[in-house]
């Protein structure tokens, strides 16, 4: 491709339950590869989403007495609100129950009708409501045929009159893109597993539902007695979403598209969409990327088992980027992961604690023992010098082929031995012997150049955990402000004479007792529901933080203008604030301790920039400061009255 372009999307996420970590790993990987692409020169654009059709969501919703569109609309928005505080910035969001997405699918299947690729006939096959989808008989377990064989669950015999999508038309054609291309499925046993599946006739796909057995999804353009199948509709959003056909977006990013989903849905990806395409008459996607499984207990984690992981207290435990960096470099591309906080642990105490941590550490400290707290400039270069740099070097030439399959483990090994290789460059120099040798001209050198290194680090590690390499560059007196995609890859921006803070501790080791304490603790008390308040922390449990830690608080001072009972939860209150010319909804936990019509016209501080939360369905933006003594709850607030939205300093 001649214009360095990368369109990068994850599956939409079905909106019946609410998202773990199976889920959370899709978007981590994208996001991640999409700060690669960026620092590699790409002009990108990222894509995420929720899929709001099919019998599942309909089903769920009539269990819990809801119209769909309630509960779309919730468990969209817990979705939504979940990547923020990951880092997963996505440019774009797309629903499928949004007008830009419906309108593109029904004006696609107008256009296959027109050409023949739809058609209406008689069906009578098995069927999985679970899967949502028909079984050929080739499919089923000989022994249990009548048992789904993803889900183990009875399937229904259904006839019925439906549309079908004319598939085995372009059945020999995309035998021929997946064998004359290698990369199209990446990693290739799964290229291998399509290829099987082409070997017998691939039949067409039936598209339709009776509005009569499934009333929620998009009506067809031709039959409105008829809506869409869910799969046919979710695969369109990734062009109805660059605004196919005409959107600017369409044009600049079709077809560098590279899809990530995981190997359960594989079929749909490498079979029905390509197809699809063709038959639409524009170029297919570019790659199709395809990783395991997350388990737990040596399961498949999924709402149904009961074993799923919170992404969101992984991260507020351990923080967004250990997490990122534990999922990234322990799932190997294709193979299945098992999460365990004894892994996560382990990990992180070894590579971010000892290995890239203890380094950040050492060389701020050094450069103040030594250095006046500058960083010094650099003298004439000897081979070990010269070595370290090439280890830096090596690493960055490893990356592109390994990013372009998504093989990000292996990225982050091959910069982590540079990490290590600086470490030993350290302790080889030494430079405290240096220091009681005044040998000043080559001390100076090897703590520019354990500086350098330490730079180019947290640049190639960015796309891995962006605000602890941020806050490093920050340490090392490099202006991240100032570091372009391509600049942070080269690992430049380390400024002479920049003076640094001192003792800097960006991964505090972590107790391994943590994990079994919190493996009894779950076996003791069932987990919350994903998207309400976490337990609070032991007062005495928070470390000693830097002033530029405190900095990063936006505190103001609020005045609570509504107040009322939440809904949903009876411990929750949800407040309107005005913070000085914008309002405000915050949910806090104060409705055991105040009435609503107390608190209304009073004022308190609050985190203004704390990123924003869905509690028990609403979203709640800013936390209001309270202090808890024996007697309960006292809102914390200034002593006088101060204009809404002042700062707190
Ligand atoms: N709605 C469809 C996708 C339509 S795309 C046009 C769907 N949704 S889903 O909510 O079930 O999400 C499936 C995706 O979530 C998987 O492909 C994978 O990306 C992610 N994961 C869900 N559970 C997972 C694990 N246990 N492990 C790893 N990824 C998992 O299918």
């Amino acid at each position: 491709m001649s214009q360095k372009r990368f369109y990068i999307t994850t599956p939409i996420y079905y909106v019946n339950a609410s998202p773990h970590l199976g889920h959370a790993y899709t978007s981590i990987l994208c996001d991640a590869a999409r700060r690669f692409y960026e620092q590699m020169g790409y002009e990108t654009f990222f894509l995420t989403g929720t899929d709001e059709h099919g019998e599942n969501i309909w089903r769920v919703a009539a269990e819990q007495g809801r119209s769909e569109k309630e509960l779309v609309d919730e468990v969209s928005a817990n979705f939504r609100l979940l990547w923020p505080p990951l880092y997963v910035g996505h440019d774009d969001f797309i629903r499928t129950s949004e007008r830009r997405h419906t309108e593109v699918v029904r004006a696609i299947l107008e256009d296959l009708h027109e050409k023949g690729d739809i058609y209406k006939a008689d069906y009578e096959g098995v069927y999985c409501v679970q899967c949502e989808r028909f079984y050929t008989e080739k499919e089923l377990d000989a022994a249990r045929p009548g048992l789904c064989p993803t889900h183990e669950t009875a399937l229904s015999r259904i006839q019925e009159t439906n549309y079908f999508f004319r598939m085995s038309r372009y059945q020999d054609w995309l035998r021929e893109k997946i064998e004359s291309d290698p990369e199209f499925i990446n990693p290739p046993q799964f290229a291998n597993e399509v290829l099987a599946i082409l070997r017998d006739p691939l039949g067409d796909l039936c598209i339709s539902r009776p509005k009569a057995r499934l009333p929620w999804g998009i009506a067809f353009p031709f039959d409105p007695d008829y809506v869409v199948y869910v799969w046919f509709d979710a695969l369109v959003n990734y062009v109805s979403a660059l605004g196919y056909p005409g959107g600017v977006l369409f044009q600049k990013f079709w077809p560098a598209a590279n899809h990530v989903i995981a190997k359960d849905i594989l079929r749909p990806h490498a079979v029905y969409w390509p197809t699809m395409l063709k038959a639409m008459g524009i170029p297919v996607y570019q790659r199709l990327h395809v990783h395991g499984w997350w388990q737990s207990d040596g399961k498949k984690m999924s709402k149904t088992l009961g074993n799923v992981v919170r992404p969101d207290a992984m991260a507020e435990k351990y923080g967004a980027d250990a997490l990122r960096y534990f999922v990234l470099r322990e799932m190997v591309m294709g193979s299945d992961g098992d999460f365990t906080e004894r892994a996560l642990i382990r990990r992180y105490n070894s590579d971010l604690a000892n290995d890239l941590g203890n380094l950040i550490n050492r060389v701020t400290a050094m450069i103040h023992q030594f250095a006046g707290g500058r960083i010094p400039a650099p003298g004439p270069q000897e081979a070990t010098d010269g070595e370290l740099l090439e280890a830096f070097e090596s690493a960055r030439r490893a990356l592109p082929p390994l990013v372009e399959r998504l093989r990000l483990s292996e990225a982050i090994e091959a910069i982590m031995n540079a990490v290590r290789a600086t470490n030993r460059y350290v302790d080889r120099n030494a430079p405290w012997e240096l220091a009681k040798k005044r040998n000043a001209q080559r001390l100076a050198m090897v703590l520019h150049t354990a500086a350098r290194a330490a730079v180019s680090a947290a640049g190639l590690l960015w796309p891995v955990m962006p605000a602890k390499c941020d806050e490093a560059l920050a340490c090392l007196g490099a202006d991240p402000a100032h570091l372009d995609g391509p600049a942070r890859w080269r690992g430049e921006g380390l400024a002479v004479g920049a003076e640094i803070p001192e003792g800097v501790s960006l991964f505090p080791r972590r107790d391994p007792g943590e994990a079994a304490a919190a493996a009894a603790k779950a076996k003791a008390a069932p987990a919350a529901a994903p998207f309400e308040p976490a337990a609070q922390a032991a007062p005495d449990a928070k470390p000693i933080i830097e002033y530029h830690d405190f900095a990063k608080l936006d505190l103001r001072v609020a005045t609570i203008v509504k107040a009322e009972k939440h809904p949903k939860a009876d411990r929750l209150l949800r407040l309107v604030v005005d913070l000085g010319g914008e309002q405000r909804q915050v949910i806090a936990g104060l409705a055991e301790h105040f009435r609503p019509e107390d608190l209304t016209g009073c004022q308190a501080v609050v985190v203004a920039n704390l990123a924003p939360r869905a509690l028990r369905g609403l979203e709640s933006r800013g936390m209001i400061l309270a202090a808890h003594d024996a007697t309960g709850l006292v809102l914390i607030g200034p002593l006088g009255k101060a204009a809404p939205g002042s700062p707190v300093t």
